[in-house]
C-alpha cells in the first residue's frame, strides 16, 4: 500500500509539467473558427465579440457569397487554403470522431466544417465555375477595421473553363468529398449534396487543367500555387475514399507519378497528405515507406531551435511543425515507429503549449500572446473607431481570439509578442486546422 502511494507521487511530478489539457486546446480551437466567420452569425454563436459582417460579398452576377471563414488576420476570403482548412477539419472529425465526443466538441466540429462547406456550396455556381476568393489582398490590408466596420470594395474572382484552376477546385472537391463523409449519418441529404458538388467539381479540375492564381492573380500575391498535379490526385483519392468508384483510383495511378515534389504538407502541397490517404486506401507498403521516410527526416536530421523545436523557416514556423507532425501522429497510428514518432510529436506540439515557459496558443496556460496580428479581435467594441492607431499602440489586443495558434518563434526560440510582426504573430485558419488535427490524435490517444 505505501509503495503505491510512492509510485503515484512520483508519476504526477513528472507527468505535472509535460502535461496540458488538450481536450479544452480542441475545444478552444473550435471558437478560433468561430472567431473568424463571416456573413450572417447564427444565434448559438459563442464567440459574442463578433458580429454579422460582409453582408454585402456577392459575385460578379449578384451571387450571394457570404459566410465562409476570414483567412487570417485580415478579411480577404481565399478560396484555397479556406478549402484546405475544410479537408483537414473534415479528416479529423471523420477519422478522429470518439476524440472530438470525449472533448465535448462533436458539435461544434461539424459546425466549423458546415461553415466552410455551406460557403464552398454557393461559390460553385456552374459546373464549371467556382468563385476563389472575395475581397482584394492589398485593399484589405491597408486599412485596420473591424470586419462589422468594413466599407472597403470586395470584389469577386473566380476560375471557369476559360481561366482554369485544377488546384483549387481539386481542393475544393476533396473538402466536400471528405465532409461529405462526415455528414453522411447525421444529414444525408447534405451529405449527397456536397458529394455531387464535388464529383462536378473534380470533372471541371480534371478536363480544365491550369494554376488556379494564374487564374485570379491577386491570389497569386498571396496564396500562389507551386502545381496542381498533387490536388488533383488528393481530389481524386478523397472522391475515391466517399465513392469507392474505381475510376478515381484510375486517376490517382495516372496523376501520381508525375507529382515531382518532394514530400511534405501544407496548403499548397498535399503529396505526405496523399501518401497517408493511400496507405490507407490501398494498404499498399510503397505509401507507409515513404511517410517513414518524411518522418524520420523530420525529426532526425532538419534543422531544430535550441530548445527542440523542429524549424522549417522564420515564418509561421509552427505551421510547418502541426502539418508534419499530423502527418507522423496518423503514420503512427498505421504502425510506423509508432512509439518514436508519437513520443517526438507530443513534444512538439507541448513545445508550443508552453514547455518553454510560453504558450503560442491565444488563452492557454497562463502565458500567451495578447498581441496576436489579428485585426478583429485587436479593435475596441462599437462605437469605438478602430485604426491604425490600435495597431501601432502597444496595448494588447481588445479581445482574445482564444484557441488560435500565432506564427512561432524564430530560429533562436525567439519571439515577441507584437502585432507589427505578422510573420511570427498572425493567425490563420489552416494554421488551427493542422494543430487541431494533432490535439485530436492526442486526446484520442488518452494523453
Ligand atoms: C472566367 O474567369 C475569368 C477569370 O476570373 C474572368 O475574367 C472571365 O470573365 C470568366 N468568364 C466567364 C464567362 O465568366
Ligand atoms: C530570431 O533570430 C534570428 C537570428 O538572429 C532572426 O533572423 C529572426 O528574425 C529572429 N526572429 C524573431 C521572431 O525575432
Amino acid at each position: 500500500m505505501e509503495l503505491q502511494v510512492v509510485v503515484v507521487v512520483f508519476l504526477s511530478v513528472f507527468s505535472y509539467s509535460a502535461s496540458y489539457d488538450y481536450q479544452e486546446v480542441l475545444r478552444k480551437s473550435l471558437l478560433f473558427y468561430e472567431a473568424q466567420r463571416s456573413g450572417k452569425l447564427p444565434a448559438d454563436q459563442k464567440v459574442k465579440w463578433r458580429a454579422d459582417s460582409a453582408l454585402n460579398d456577392k459575385g460578379r452576377n449578384g451571387e450571394d457569397l457570404t459566410g465562409g471563414y476570414y483567412d487570417a488576420g485580415d478579411f480577404v476570403k481565399f478560396g484555397f487554403p479556406m478549402a484546405f482548412t475544410g479537408t483537414m477539419l473534415s479528416w479529423s472529425v471523420l477519422d478522429h470522431e470518439a476524440a472530438y465526443t470525449k472533448a465535448g466538441a462533436l458539435d461544434d466540429g461539424r459546425k466549423a466544417i458546415k461553415w466552410v462547406t455551406d460557403y464552398l456550396l454557393k461559390c460553385h455556381v456552374g459546373d464549371n465555375k467556382l468563385y476563389g476568393q472575395v475581397g482584394l489582398g492589398q485593399l484589405d490590408h491597408d486599412s485596420w477595421t473591424r470586419p462589422e466596420d468594413m466599407t472597403m470594395e470586395r470584389p469577386a474572382f473566380m476560375i471557369n473553363a476559360s481561366a482554369p484552376g485544377t488546384d483549387l477546385a481539386a481542393e475544393t472537391a476533396a473538402a466536400m468529398a471528405a465532409a461529405s463523409l462526415v455528414f453522411k449519418t447525421v444529414n444525408s441529404a447534405y451529405s449527397t449534396q456536397l458529394l455531387q458538388h464535388a464529383r462536378q467539381l473534380f470533372d471541371f479540375a480534371n478536363n480544365y487543367r491550369g494554376k488556379y492564381s494564374d487564374s485570379i492573380p491577386d491570389a497569386n500575391n498571396f496564396y500562389p500555387s507551386s502545381n496542381y498535379p498533387d490536388e488533383l490526385a488528393w481530389g481524386a483519392a478523397w472522391l475515391y475514399r466517399a465513392t469507392g468508384e474505381k475510376k478515381y483510383m484510375t486517376v490517382v495511378d495516372e496523376i501520381y507519378p508525375t507529382i515531382q515534389y518532394w514530400d511534405g504538407f501544407s496548403w499548397d502541397d498535399k503529396k505526405s497528405g496523399l501518401d497517408l490517404l493511400l496507405a490507407t486506401l490501398t494498404k499498399e507498403s510503397k505509401y507507409l515507406d515513404k511517410l517513414k521516410s518524411f518522418c524520420d527526416y523530420a525529426f532526425n536530421t532538419q534543422k531544430k531551435t535550441p530548445k527542440g523545436l523542429i524549424f522549417y523557416g522564420e515564418s509561421a514556423s509552427l505551421r510547418s511543425v502541426t502539418n508534419t507532425v499530423f502527418i507522423c501522429l496518423e503514420a503512427a497510428d498505421r504502425g510506423v515507429s509508432a512509439d518514436t514518432y508519437r513520443k517526438e510529436s507530443k513534444k512538439q506540439i507541448d513545445y508550443m503549449l508552453g514547455d518553454t515557459g510560453f504558450s503560442y496558443v491565444v488563452g492557454i496556460g497562463n502565458k500567451y500572446p495578447t498581441h496576436a496580428h489579428h485585426r478583429s479581435s485587436s479593435c475596441p467594441d462599437h462605437p469605438a473607431q478602430c485604426g491604425w492607431s490600435f495597431f501601432n499602440s502597444e496595448l494588447p489586443n481588445f479581445h482574445m481570439v482564444e484557441g488560435a495558434i500565432v506564427g512561432g518563434p524564430g530560429s533562436n526560440d525567439n519571439y515577441t509578442d507584437t502585432r507589427k510582426d505578422a510573420p511570427h504573430n498572425e493567425v490563420a485558419c489552416d494554421f488551427n486546422a493542422a494543430l487541431q488535427s494533432c490535439i485530436a490524435i492526442l486526446v484520442q490517444l488518452g494523453y
